[in-house]
This record gives C-alpha cells, structure tokens and sequence, in this order.
C-alpha cells in the first residue's frame, strides 16, 4: 500500500474520448501513481480509422477493468480517492459517455467529488507531469487527431485560443496522407518511421498562409497537394517514392507548426514553449521545435509519447487543477460532443 499524506490530493481520472480506455491515479496534479491504456487501435485499423460504435462497445467492455488496474497499479483503494476526474468533451458522444456514466456511478456510490474535465486541458497538463517545475503563463502548440490549436495558457485551466485550424487537424492530415500512400490507420506514427528514409526536400509541397490571423493554421490543402502528386505520377506511369512523400509531406507540416508557434511565442512575450497531444509525439517535430527554441532561447516542454497521445494521467493533471479552485460537477454532468475550450 502506497504511503500517502493526508493532504495529499489523489485523483482517479478516466478518459474515453476516443479509441483509448483510460485510468490513471495522480497524486498532487504531478506524480503519475498509475497509467492504465487499453489501446483499441489494432480493432479499428481494418476499417482505416476509429468506428464510433465499435469503439463505445469496447469502452463499456473494458472501462471497469482498466479503473481497477490503475487503482492495484497506485497501490491504493477507492477510499484513499479525493476525487474523479473524468473528460467529458470534446470527443465521440457514445464514447465519451462511457468514462461520464463510470465516474457518476463510482461518485454516487463513494460520495467522492466529481470533476469533469477538457480534454484539450487534459493534453496541455501532461506537461505538469513530465516538468514539475512548470508553471504557466506559457504558450502551447495542441496538434492531435482532432485538434490543432495554438493555446496562450495564462494560468492552471485558464487558455485563449490564438490560432486554430481552418480545416483538418494535423493528426487527421497525417492519417489521410497516411491512407493514400498505403500506409494505414493510424497515420502518424507510420509517417514518422518512413520519414526518416526520405529525403524532405524531394517534393516541394506548400505551406499554407491563412488570411486574417497568423496564428491560424491550414492542413487540407497540403493533403490534397499530395493527393494530386500521387495522381499526376500514376497517370504518367512514375513509380512513387513513399518514404520521398512522407518525408516531404511531414516537413511542410513541421514548418508551419514550427513557424506560427514561434512566432507566437515572441510576439506573446514567452519564453517557454510547450507541444502537447499526438502529434506532438513525432520525433522530426520534436527535433525541428528543439532546435528552433534552442536559438531563440525560449524553454522547450515535450510530454513523452505516452503522455502525448490519449491517457488518463493528463486529465487527472488538469482534474487536479479544477479541484484546487474548487470546481465540482454534479450528476447531471454530461458527455459534450463539441465541448469549448
Ligand atoms: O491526441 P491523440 O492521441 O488523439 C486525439 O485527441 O485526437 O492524437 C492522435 C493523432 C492521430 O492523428 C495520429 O496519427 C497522430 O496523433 N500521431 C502522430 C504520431 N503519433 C500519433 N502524428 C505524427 N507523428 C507521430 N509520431
Ligand atoms: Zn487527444
């Protein structure tokens, strides 16, 4: 049994947002005490990206086992919890109301406090986790699956939105390339690998400027750039060079998301700078913003994979935050599809 000090804060945080059924147990927003991830990837690859559905049914099969494994893992029982923290947006409804309908019947059942939370929060936190002296006000680059925001993060679970995709989220840019070049779902983490074959340079695929604000990014025009390569080759009977586009194509997403986060960052006057959520797990966008910072120098914070793409340890990082100002939710809490930052 874990030692704990009464005025130690342990938050048991749940996440179903997406494909992953999570728990975690956090002690104190910044020591991880468990992270529990069943991973559904493998059930969704052969239909080339995440079914709702099936991805509801696996969460309901999967949740209690994975709450329990997290609570055994932290050494630790539900009396010794302070309170739930659970995402309840963004994400898919019917899987995000697994990880709510969970966490309201564990709080009606104990008593303990209930505290839901944004995901997008939660992807920001995981950098309370890995950096215990980080403090906001800093800025943040969120580029996952669904979501490619720049974040002023002004204080704990206080953001502005300065910049957002007009589009596709960078995630979804690298799975749809993905895709076309028969790499399968999901895209990401395959692109990198090949990436690292190719030259970035060989094709010189655009970097998207949107009008009124800088800070704005667009990604579905660089796919369809290399959707019409891949075409004008087969139609001219060239053979293509996979690990060329993938490493041609991953290089015009770096260089916007490495340019307007920077910039930002002068502009907003920080000199710490933070990547979170799946995309911030590629190795090439690690190394470009490691690189950039070092020169300007501004303070880089990049979670490790496990903490970039979906868990629950992130969200009882920013639970932790809410608990502290004294948020609590009741049981009408529910499951918000297209939650607002
Ligand atoms: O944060 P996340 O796990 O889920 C969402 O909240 O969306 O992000 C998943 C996204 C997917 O689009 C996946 O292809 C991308 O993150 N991703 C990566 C890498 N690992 C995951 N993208 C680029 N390079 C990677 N290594
Ligand atoms: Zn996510």
């Amino acid at each position: 049994m874990e030692q704990q000090n009464r005025e130690d804060v342990l938050i048991l945080a749940i996440e179903t947002s997406c494909d992953e059924t999570a728990a975690s147990v956090v002690k104190n927003g910044r020591e991880v005490l468990s992270n529990i991830i069943y991973t559904q990837i493998a059930l969704h690859t052969k239909y080339g990206g995440v079914v709702p559905e099936i991805a509801s049914r696996k969460h309901i099969e999967k949740i209690n086992q994975v709450i329990e494994g997290a609570l055994e893992e932290a050494g630790v029982a539900l009396r010794d919890i302070t309170a739930i923290a659970v995402t309840y947006g963004p994400g898919l409804v019917g899987a995000l109301l697994v990880g709510v309908s969970e966490a309201k019947a564990i709080s009606f059942a104990t008593g303990i406090p209930l505290i839901g939370v944004h995901h997008i929060s939660g992807h920001i936190s995981a950098n309370y986790i890995e950096y215990r002296e980080l403090e906001p006000p800093f800025v943040c680059l969120v580029a996952s699956g669904g979501h490619s925001h720049l974040v002023v993060v002004r204080d704990y679970g206080e953001y502005e939105i300065i910049g957002r995709t007009r589009d596709d989220a960078a995630g979804e840019a690298f799975d749809k390339v993905a895709r076309a070049i028969g790499l399968g779902y999901p895209g990401g983490p395959k692109i990198d690998k090949l990436s690292k074959e190719g030259n970035p340079d060989a094709i010189p695929f655009p970097r998207a400027k949107v009008g009124e604000n800088e800070y704005d990014f667009s990604f579905s025009g660089l796919k369809s750039a290399v959707l019409n390569y891949l075409n004008s080759c087969q139609m001219k009977g060239e053979e293509i060079n996979q690990a060329d586009v993938a490493a041609s194509f991953q290089k015009a997403v770096i260089d916007v998301l490495v340019e307007h986060s920077l910039h930002a960052a002068k502009e907003y006057g920080f000199d710490k700078f933070a990547v979170a959520g799946g995309v911030a797990s590629n190795t090439s966008l690690r190394e470009a913003f490691e690189k950039e910072c070092a020169e300007r120098g501004i303070t880089f914070y990049h979670p490790s994979p496990v903490y970039c793409t979906d868990n629950a340890a992130m969200i009882g990082a920013a639970g932790y935050y809410e608990y502290v100002k004294g948020v609590r939710h009741g049981y009408d809490l529910n499951a918000v599809p297209n939650l607002k930052l």
